[in-house]
């Protein structure tokens, strides 16, 4: 059961990875984007940075739940994690402005949104593999 727990938050956890990599990478893909386009790949990534945080937290109560501690980790892999928190709570942020104000801005204004989602995303994702293999 420990196995199927993990094995299932770790499922929401990279397709959520892949929504918030993919979702604004292809926001950026220089091709003519139909209106509504954009605000549906928002969309996508606000409920990835959502299942980030989620599924994260709940690789935490896993452990909790089966061991009665939360998984001891130090140095370049708390780093780590802290990184990811960052990212998730400010590609959060950024995708939910996007929704509420991008309407009103310039396509200059909103490919700089996109670039910084985008670079978020690049940067979890590589903290990701410091977090594995620092634990
Ligand atoms: C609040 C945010 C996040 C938390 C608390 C969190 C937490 C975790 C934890 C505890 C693990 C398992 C550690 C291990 O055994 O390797 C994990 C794995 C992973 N996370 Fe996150 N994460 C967060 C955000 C993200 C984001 C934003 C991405 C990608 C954009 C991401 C990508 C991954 C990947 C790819 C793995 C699997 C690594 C591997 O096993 O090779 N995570 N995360």
């Amino acid at each position: 059961m420990e196995n199927l727990a993990y094995a299932l938050v770790q499922v929401v956890h990279n397709f959520g990875a892949a929504a918030v990599v993919g979702g604004a990478l292809a926001a950026l893909w220089p091709v003519p984007h139909e209106p509504g386009l954009q605000r549906r790949l928002a969309w996508l990534v606000l409920a990835g940075w959502a299942a980030q945080a989620v599924s994260g937290a709940l690789f935490g109560a896993v452990s909790f739940h089966y061991y009665g501690a939360f998984p001891d980790i130090h140095g370049v892999a708390v780093a780590a994690l802290r990184i990811k928190v960052a990212c998730a709570a400010t590609g959060f942020a950024l995708a939910a402005l996007f929704l509420l104000r991008a309407a009103r801005w310039s396509d200059a204004a909103r490919h700089r949104l996109w670039q910084a989602l985008s670079a978020l995303a690049a940067i979890a994702l590589g903290a990701a593999a410091f977090l594995r293999w620092f634990s």
